[in-house]
């Protein structure tokens, strides 16, 4: 069991946490949820201790299992050493051993200090950890040719699933996920869920998607203006329950509003009058009444408007025989198409499949965008007349430089734009006020996203390439997402795993399977049907 007792946490004037007290108990398997933003990732560095609170105890038991946000954090090591890094306390025991026998010469002390250090090793299975990491791996369906290779290596599903493995080495009592489900395709999806079902400790998981929430949690912890309020159930369980608190609140508060009106009539009626103490005893019923302000939603919309400085030329792109590979292993194969301004590719398919592979290959003629060291094997792309590219690459977070505000960053784009517009923008997607001087490293996983977009909707580009842009984004974004890209002028190419996305948004489907791009020039619906598969 992890218990919570009267944790509080703010950064500057931005109060994440007052007074919170909450329980997360064995056998259970808890959603943690709330927009971007609202704390969940901070509140489960909090959990795991790997953050202490301002104010208030956190009790955990000894051995937790951690999957964090940044999936990318792991990228310099190998596979097989991450998985063991799962176990801290084993792995600081093994660096500082082999930093000891590295030495030219041991001192009294160092022997000692080794002695200590082995009794950790052999108390916490270390001689057997990477064949037990091994196992893990294998088991969680990364073959051994993986294990010494490196995370950057790997593409997005089979990195969850090592940064799985890392959670789960060394049997903890309690997991910790947040966001597993970003990156991964929907058969993965459907793998992790089932997965998660068997485990017997307490789980804790933040996701926004909603039908992973319904099919895997027996309970909701619902980050609500600074506290946390957990729900039986799953998210629509939660959303209802939410929904019928909220219209009793709105009832109470127009009763309440009504009084006040009366009050004040009294109030006005006869305040210059013989009543004076009626009329001061009614005064202070108002104030009264009025300090119980009715509880806020947490609820925020941010609007999103793709606008173009300029529209392209007809033709904006075209695939002349592309082929790309990895260590001899090819991805793409003679891919050519041609695609008109206006379209909005849908790229889909299996994790691994090749669509970022394909979006690199676009843009690796593209100083601005260029991912360096990347290069083509054959054939090319050629983009058309007048094409200006905005791009929001998979590892968003990654692209944004640290070290300075958001408000500067984003100005830096247009340096010639007024602060008056930056600042709209910002506000736009609810970094207002104080939130635009923040700084870049502070920023959320879905605040990271919003800022990219704040970036396309500040350079007004003629095509979008979109890579995922959906993963860490709360259910309101998503929306205001999916509005501007159906509005949007320009060309639009995009790789999701979002149903809903590609049905409402997609007039083309590149759909990757077995090694080759099927290309359909229709709607999803309409290839659903021509396909004959049924829709999920
Ligand atoms: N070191 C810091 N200094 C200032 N503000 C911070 C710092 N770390 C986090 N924040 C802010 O605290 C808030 C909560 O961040 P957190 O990462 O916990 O959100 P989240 O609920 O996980 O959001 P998301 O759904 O986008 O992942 C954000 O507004 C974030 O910018
Ligand atoms: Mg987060």
């Amino acid at each position: 069991m992890i218990s919570v007792s009267n944790v509080s946490m703010r950064y500057g004037s931005k109060v994440l946490f007052d007074e919170v007290s909450t329980q997360f108990i064995a056998g259970r398997r808890y959603g943690l949820t709330g927009p971007n933003g609202a704390g969940k990732t901070t509140f489960m560095q909090l959990l795991s201790g790997e953050m202490e609170p301002q104010k208030g105890v956190v009790v955990r038991p000894r051995k937790l299992g951690v999957l964090r946000q940044d999936q990318y954090a792991f990228d310099a090591l190998r596979v097989i050493d991450t998985v063991v890094m799962g176990n801290r306390g084993l792995w600081a025991a093994l660096e500082e051993r082999d930093a000891i026998y590295s030495k030219a010469e041991l001192t009294d002390e160092d022997g000692m200090r080794l002695g200590e250090l082995e009794g950790i090793v052999g108390e916490e299975d270390g001689y057997t950890a990477e064949s037990d990491a091994a196992i893990l791996l294998q088991a969680l369906d990364i073959p051994d040719d993986f294990h010494e290779r490196k995370m950057s290596e790997l593409q997005g599903g089979q990195k969850v699933r090592v940064l799985l493995a890392q959670a789960l080495f060394g049997k903890p009592q309690a997991l910790l996920l947040d966001e597993p489900t970003n990156s991964l395709d929907l058969d993965s999806v459907q793998w992790l869920q089932h997965f998660l079902l068997q485990f017997e400790g307490a789980l804790i998981v933040i996701s926004h998607d909603r039908h992973f929430l319904n099919s895997v949690c027996t309970h909701i912890a619902d980050i609500d203006y600074q506290t946390i309020i957990t729900y039986p159930g799953g998210y629509d369980d939660m959303v209802l329950a939410k929904t019928q608190v909220r219209s009793r609140l709105e009832a109470e508060n127009a009763q309440r509003e009504k009084k006040i009106a009366q009050l004040n009539e009294f109030i006005a009626r006869f305040s210059a009058g013989t009543r004076s103490s009626q009329v001061t005893s009614r005064k202070k019923e108002v104030e009264r009444l009025q300090t119980t302000e009715l509880a806020r939603s947490n609820i925020q919309r941010p609007y999103i408007r793709f606008d173009m400085l300029r529209p392209s030329g007809k033709y904006i792109l075209a695939f002349e025989q592309l082929s790309k590979g990895y260590d001899g292993t090819p991805i793409i194969r003679d891919f050519s198409a041609e695609v008109m301004r206006g379209e909005r590719v849908c790229l889909m398919g299996r994790n691994g499949a090749g669509k970022t592979t394909l979006l690199k290959s676009l843009l690796a003629n593209v100083p601005e965008h260029a991912e360096a060291g990347f290069t083509i094997d054959g054939g090319g792309a050629k983009w058309g007349h007048e094409a200006q590219i905005g791009y929001f690459p998979q590892d968003h977070l990654g692209s944004i430089e640290r070290g300075i505000t958001v408000a500067e960053w984003l100005h830096r784009f247009d340096p010639k734009a007024a602060k008056e517009d930056i600042r709209g923008l910002l506000g736009q997607m609810l970094f207002s006020g104080e939130e635009g001087l923040k700084m870049t490293d502070a920023l959320s996983g879905g605040e990271a996203a919003r800022l990219i977009f704040c970036r396309l909707m500040l350079q007004k580009p003629n095509v979008l390439l979109l890579d995922e842009p959906t993963n860490h984004l709360d259910l309101e974004t998503i929306n205001a997402l999916n509005i501007a890209l159906q509005r949007y002028e320009g060309t639009v190419l995009l790789v999701t795993h979002d149903q809903d996305l590609i049905d409402e948004v997609g007039t083309r489907i590149w759909h990757f399977e077995h090694g080759a791009i099927e290309d359909f020039k229709g709607p999803y619906e309409e290839y659903m049907a021509a396909t004959g598969a049924a829709a999920r």
